[in-house]
């Protein structure tokens, strides 16, 4: 017993050990891919509510950016519906994977965890709200509220991958989780903040790549009608593409240098460099479209975003690699302790064998008896405060009448023997009745 108390009260805790539905390397793998999934669309709601609210701003000076302001509007409502159905997948997969590490940062963050709902559910609706009512608030005072929409909207678009980023970088450091007490104390283990700006430089890049593209199209060119011409569209998200790429060789080598040791393996240094150094090439060409001439802005599009999710896969790779080196020894830990429990709970159940029947509690041996006999009043049998006039001060005379009942009163029924309950349990009940009998 005091083994299990012991195992019982360690920082490490225990695993459950029900066996996976797939094999753990299948589950990783479907992890990274469909977190990669699941971050392009959430990259693109971000960047696109970020570029919204830029444009939007732009516009008041400038009737093109709003136009093209609402354009991206029309898109970000559909990226966010799909970013939230496509994190279920990386929400299973970890789940399953990492059952232990990511409750207890869930528990960890408890209220900011839970708050990502309401927190979504209101993004939602203002950008759904921002998007329907352009050209109802037309007015200048109505449109600087308009505006005030997706700046909130915004907002929140930020602050959930925020608590989502919180969660995943404190899963990563279990030896830190005895110092946390919540969201903001969670924010001081690891690198949250580096990690963020990565992040949302990233939203950035991906979101003018994708703009690049979707605005080459003639039917969205055509349907916005701005003035801007296709090319001009085009190197204008370019534009911002490279800059955000760019400014990635400040946040990238700021997050890999201020990663805790605990999970920097040469491993990680072999996916992150080369795919860090593609990421260089991919700055050189974007940048040499954004400001190359124009009959350059007309070819090469789909060999970019090959190059793009070339480098995106790497670094989606080594995110995978700093995880598994940062929680192999707390793997390993619970592993162990696991094991050690499973090992303790067979030898204290070897030790202490359950008896052939649970023990009965004298009332519960008693309810045989109850359906014939009450306290005060006649049953079937005679009541229980007649029993205890004649056995007063002789249990055993119980035991030996019910053993084996005789024909005492002619106006009752003969009792039905309870020779099959023994000695030993009859002496109980008779004892309960004799205490419990009304005198
Ligand atoms: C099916 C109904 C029934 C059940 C169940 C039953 N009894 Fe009885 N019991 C009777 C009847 C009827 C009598 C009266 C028999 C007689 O006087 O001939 C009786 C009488 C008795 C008496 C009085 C004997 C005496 O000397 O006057 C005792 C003591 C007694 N039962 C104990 C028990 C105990 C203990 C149990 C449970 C283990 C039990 N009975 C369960 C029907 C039952």
């Amino acid at each position: 017993m005091t083994s299990l108390l012991f195992l019982a009260n360690t920082p490490v805790p225990r695993d459950l050990t029900l066996p996976l539905p797939l094999p753990e390397g299948l589950l990783k793998t479907l992890l990274v891919v469909f977190f990669l999934i699941h971050i392009l669309f959430v990259n693109l709601t971000v960047g696109g509510s970020l570029l919204i609210a830029i444009f939007e701003f732009l516009g008041f000076k400038n009737k093109k950016y709003d136009a093209l302001a609402l354009e991206i509007a029309k898109t970000v409502t559909v990226n966010k519906s799909l970013a939230v159905v496509m994190g279920i997948g990386p929400l299973l997969c970890i789940n399953l994977v990492y059952t232990v590490q990511w409750y207890g940062a869930n528990a960890l963050t408890g209220h900011a965890w839970l708050l990502i709902i309401p927190l979504i559910i209101a993004a939602f609706l203002l950008a759904y709200l921002h998007k329907y009512t352009w050209h109802r608030w037309e007015t200048r005072i109505a449109k600087r509220f308009h505006w005030g929409l997706v700046i909130t909207s915004t907002l929140l678009f930020l602050a959930i991958p925020f608590v989502f980023l919180a969660n995943v970088n404190l899963m990563l450091f279990p030896s830190e989780w005895e110092k946390v007490k919540g969201f903001f104390s969670s924010l001081k283990v690891g690198n949250v903040f580096p990690r963020y700006f990565h992040f949302l430089l990233a939203s950035l890049a991906l979101t003018g790549l994708a703009g690049a593209g979707w605005f080459w199209r003639r039917i969205v060119v055509d349907h916005l009608d701005n003035g801007m011409s296709r090319e001009e569209l085009r190197r204008l998200f370019y534009q911002i593409a490279a800059l955000a790429t760019g400014l990635q060789f400040i946040a990238g080598p700021l997050l890999l240098f201020t990663l805790p040791a605990v999970g920097v393996t040469p491993l990680l240094y072999k996916i992150i460099l080369p795919s860090a150094a593609l990421g260089l090439v991919l700055f050189i060409v974007l940048l040499k479209k954004a400001k190359g001439p124009e009959e350059n802005l007309g070819y090469g599009y789909i060999r970019l975003c090959m190059f793009f999710s070339v480098v995106v896969l790497g670094m989606g790779s080594g995110r995978h690699a700093y995880r598994e080196a940062s929680l192999a020894t707390h793997q390993q830990q619970v592993r162990e302790r696991t094991t050690n429990y499973q090992n303790a709970l067979t030898a204290w159940n070897e030790a202490n064998p359950p008896s052939e029947e649970a023990e009965e509690t004298p009332e519960q041996l008693f309810a045989t008896c109850a359906a014939c006999h009450a306290p005060d009043s006649k049953l079937v049998g005679p009541p229980l405060r007649e029993i205890a006039a004649i056995y007063a001060e002789n249990p055993d005379g119980i035991v030996t009448w019910a053993m084996a009942p005789g024909k005492k009163r002619p106006d009752f029924p003969p009792m039905p023997p309870f020779s099959h309950l023994g000695p030993d349990k009859l002496r109980v009940i008779a004892e309960y009745i004799l205490a419990t009998a009304p005198k």
